[in-house]
């Protein structure tokens, strides 16, 4: 069930299904919480499963000013997904699973509420910050999307997301994701790429991580590829690294159940 959440002046869409140990579901970019529904209807029988859009992305609206220049900064999305647990009364800690930009945003929830956090898992994600380049390239976007709307980003971005064999044999994932994309509010996507453009770099700060971690990437994922994940599980104390077979970037959705079994085992680890 989606439940509408306003937290002090904003307003938040968020899936909350099951009961159990909670995990967090945090999405990538330019997506909704839609992105993780190969888990939730699964996982939402064993646990707990809450996936809020992000600020900006799916029903929750964008932060105000974006069209003049306002940021989604990492942190405080960071501290959105900590606003909306205490607004569900869950205490007790979490496992936070983040894929891209969700892994962004689960390095904040690390560093600034590790007290609500029972476990990591990151998939498909970055520790490093963005080079000049690609921030500049963030922020060009950003403007373009305000001018032109999100048709261009939607044709574009899904070529670079998925292993070659779902473009070949699950081509409905694709055109899903193209239409997640076509419908975001471009206000809510400059608005994060111009946080993601500033988001901190995280890898010296990695063996600081105290909570069990496991790290997911799939096999021919172009935008954080195989080795980078690695060198993340490697910096991280303890972190089990498990490498999808055909999958991209959007490994949960491409190869959902072995990601849910993944995950699943991960979190009965921890009991
Ligand atoms: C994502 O999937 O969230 C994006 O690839 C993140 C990014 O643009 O760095």
């Amino acid at each position: 069930m989606t439940k509408q959440l306003t937290i002090g002046e904003r307003e938040f869409s968020v899936y909350d299904e099951g009961s159990g140990p909670t995990i967090l579901f945090v999405h990538g970019f330019p997506l909704s919480h839609a992105m993780w529904r190969g888990q939730l209807e699964t996982l939402k029988t064993r646990f707990r499963v809450v996936a809020p859009d992000l600020r900006g992305f799916g029903d929750s609206p964008p932060p105000t000013g974006a069209d003049a220049g306002a940021k989604s900064t990492m942190r405080q999305m960071a501290d959105d997904c900590s606003a909306v647990l205490d607004a569900l009364q869950i205490a007790a800690p979490v496992v936070l699973c983040g894929l891209s930009m969700g892994g962004y945003v689960a390095w904040q929830f690390a560093k600034h509420h590790s007290g609500k956090l029972r476990g990591l898992i990151l998939c498909d994600t970055k520790a490093a910050s963005d080079t000049p380049e690609a921030a500049e390239t963030r922020r060009k976007m950003a403007e373009h999307v305000l001018k032109h709307g999100t048709s261009a980003v939607a044709e574009a971005m899904p070529a670079k997301l998925f292993a070659k064999v779902t473009h070949k044999e699950k081509p409905e994932i694709v055109a899903e994701i193209r239409k997640t994309i076509e419908a975001t509010q471009p206000q809510g996507l400059a608005a994060s790429q111009r946080g993601m453009a500033e988001r901190e770099d995280v890898r010296t700060w990695l063996p600081q991580i105290a909570v069990p971690t496991l790290v997911i990437v799939g096999r021919e994922d172009a935008i954080s590829p195989v080795d980078e994940m690695r060198a993340i599980a490697d910096a991280i104390p303890g972190a089990k690294f498990h490498v999808v077979e055909q999958a991209g970037h959007m490994a949960p959705l491409e190869q959902p159940g072995e990601v849910n079994s993944l995950i699943a085992d991960f979190v009965d680890s921890l009991a």
